[in-house]
């Protein structure tokens, strides 16, 4: 109640002596991730009237710079800078804890403002939906990643990395090489990374040693990039093993891999990979990572001994069918094999969620849209637009691309929004509550909002924790840690 009444205290003496428009275009936006906040950044410069508000569900602002990047990529972090100057700007607020959905609905956000930029990611997981999927041992990527990465809902997942010594990971993208390298990496490698260390300890007793990454295309097809795949292949103590027959390539996906350079480096370090004699560090236990191609998941098989626990994955081996030029799927034979392991990481990509009252296509799991406005109808010719609803990241597009792709992205929500506000069909004339009227909802709701500087409390006491540590920082993990350092 004080600290409600000092802020709005602190913001009638900031309107009356700031530069602050006096009639501002009141824009919210969902998600702090690269998109929400590349969103946030072009907005405020192109929109010299805007006043932009970003909202999260978690404390911690960033999204999966924060809860999806790998430890050992620091380097990919420092846009977190970038993204802080943007939450400190003087027409820009964080508020953390605050969800779309349960704190606030959609609508209410829509009276509230005149855009709301939805960018909330995806949050969920596309399924095999195969037999054996609900067995204990198998989890999602994204679980792990969350486990790993210190995300409080990740807390709690506690895999087993001890009862077996193999690991399956389904994908060849870029996460199924980051939760193998977390895998594989020498644990003193993590020590000294900002990895949440309830997960480094486990990782320290992991009796884990050998990771099967299955793809169901081939080497040719692999999702992940050559940058990735050369650090996975480079790692210390680590022995890798393809089947050269699957190097083996059909005149037409020779043919396309002429063109496609990225595939081509990824196809040319598997092939040198396949040849190259095994490493041999001595003193060190060896670890292995195999490389299956062309198998597809068939169903999950229970330990007989473990009741309700996965012992394995059964496999229908594949082949590639031509869809289009440079198009190859993945089609069963009818000949069936089986890898046995005690845990699997479906790593086959993430999915977005819809929130009540928002258009939502569940074949692609994006929102409709026209270059990020969001459309409520496209079953008929026409289509219908959500006045003053936009969509931003992996929520527009689906769930890929890298960081910087989330620019690019933002650029062109952005420049609809200003598109719609010349063409008048976006109107910010009458005046909106905007964020005095969030905090006022907020509050009757007793929804505990964290602004900026409550996440630099958090901040700062990580960095504190991990300079102890010879760590960047040490994850505050759980919900109750990270409110004790923002009450
Ligand atoms: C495991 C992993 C590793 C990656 N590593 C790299 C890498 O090394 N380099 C690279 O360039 N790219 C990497 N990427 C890709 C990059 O992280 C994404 O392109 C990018 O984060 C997508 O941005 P986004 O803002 O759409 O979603 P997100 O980053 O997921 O942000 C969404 C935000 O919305 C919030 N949110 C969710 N639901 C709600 C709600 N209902 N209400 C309020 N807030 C909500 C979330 O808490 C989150 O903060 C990686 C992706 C993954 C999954
Ligand atoms: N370091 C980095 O830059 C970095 C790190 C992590 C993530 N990212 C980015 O984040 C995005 C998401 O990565 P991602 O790895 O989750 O997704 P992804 O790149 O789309 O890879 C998904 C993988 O799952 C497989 N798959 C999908 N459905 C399947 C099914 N039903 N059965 C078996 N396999 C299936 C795909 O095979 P098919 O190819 O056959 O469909 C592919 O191998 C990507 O753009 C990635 O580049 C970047």
């Amino acid at each position: 109640m004080q600290k409600m009444a000092i802020w709005q205290a602190k913001q009638w003496l900031w309107r009356t002596f700031s530069s602050m428009p006096s009639n501002p275009l009141r824009v919210c936006v969902v998600g702090s991730g690269p998109a929400g906040f590349y969103t946030a950044e072009k907005m405020l410069k192109v929109q010299q009237q805007a006043q932009v508000d970003i909202i999260d569900r978690l404390p911690t602002p960033f999204g999966l710079v924060r809860s999806g990047v790998a430890p050992d990529h620091p380097e990919t972090k420092i846009v977190i800078n970038q993204f802080s100057r943007v939450a400190q700007h003087e027409r820009c607020s964080f508020f953390g804890t605050v969800t779309l959905g349960s704190s606030i609905s959609l609508s209410e956000l829509r009276k509230l403002y005149h855009v709301v930029v939805l960018a909330y990611g995806a949050e969920s997981d596309r399924s095999l939906g195969i037999p054996g999927e609900n067995l204990k041992g198998i989890h999602s990527a994204r679980e792990f990643v969350w486990w790993y990465n210190g995300h409080p809902d990740g807390r709690n997942l506690d895999p087993d990395l001890k009862s077996t010594d193999t690991a399956v990971i389904l994908g060849q993208g870029n996460v199924a090489l980051d939760v193998a390298r977390i895998l594989l990496r020498p644990t003193t490698e993590l020590a000294t990374t900002d990895i949440a260390s309830h997960a480094l300890s486990a990782l320290e007793e992991s009796s884990i040693r050998k990771v099967y990454l299955v793809g169901r295309r081939g080497p040719a097809q692999a999702a992940c990039t050559a940058k990735e795949l050369r650090e996975i292949l480079g790692l210390r103590n680590l022995d890798i093993s393809i089947q050269e027959p699957d190097l083996i390539l059909t005149p037409d996906v020779e043919e396309g891999l002429k063109s496609n350079r990225i595939q081509r480096r990824v196809y040319e370090l598997l092939s040198k990979a396949a040849t190259s004699r095994p490493k041999s560090d001595a003193g060190l236990s060896k670890r292995q990572l195999h490389f299956v191609f062309f198998r597809k998941p068939d169903s999950f098989t229970e330990s007989k001994d473990r009741s309700g626990h996965a012992s394995g994955v059964y496999f229908e081996k594949t082949v590639l069918k031509g869809v289009g030029p440079g198009k190859h799927i993945a089609i069963g034979t009818g000949e069936f094999e089986d890898i046995n392991c005690g845990m699997v990481l479906k790593s086959i990509g993430y999915k977005s969620v819809p929130v009540d009252g928002l258009p939502f296509d569940h074949k692609k799991g994006i929102v409709p849209n026209d270059r990020g406005r969001v459309l409520s109808d496209t079953s008929g010719e026409s289509t219908l637009l959500e006045e003053g609803l936009y969509v931003c990241g992996w929520l527009k597009r689906g769930p890929t691309g890298i960081v910087a792709t989330n620019l690019h992205c933002a650029e062109e929500t952005v420049s609809s929004i200003s598109e719609d506000l010349e063409k008048g069909v976006l109107s910010s004339s009458s005046p909106k509550p905007g964020r005095d009227g969030l905090l006022q909802l907020l509050h009757d709701r007793n929804v505990r909002v964290v602004s900026f500087s409550d996440w630099e409390k958090i901040d700062s006491e990580e960095r504190k924790l991990g300079s102890s540590r010879n760590k960047p920082r040490e994850k505050l993990a759980t919900w109750d840690e990270l409110q004790e350092y923002t009450l």
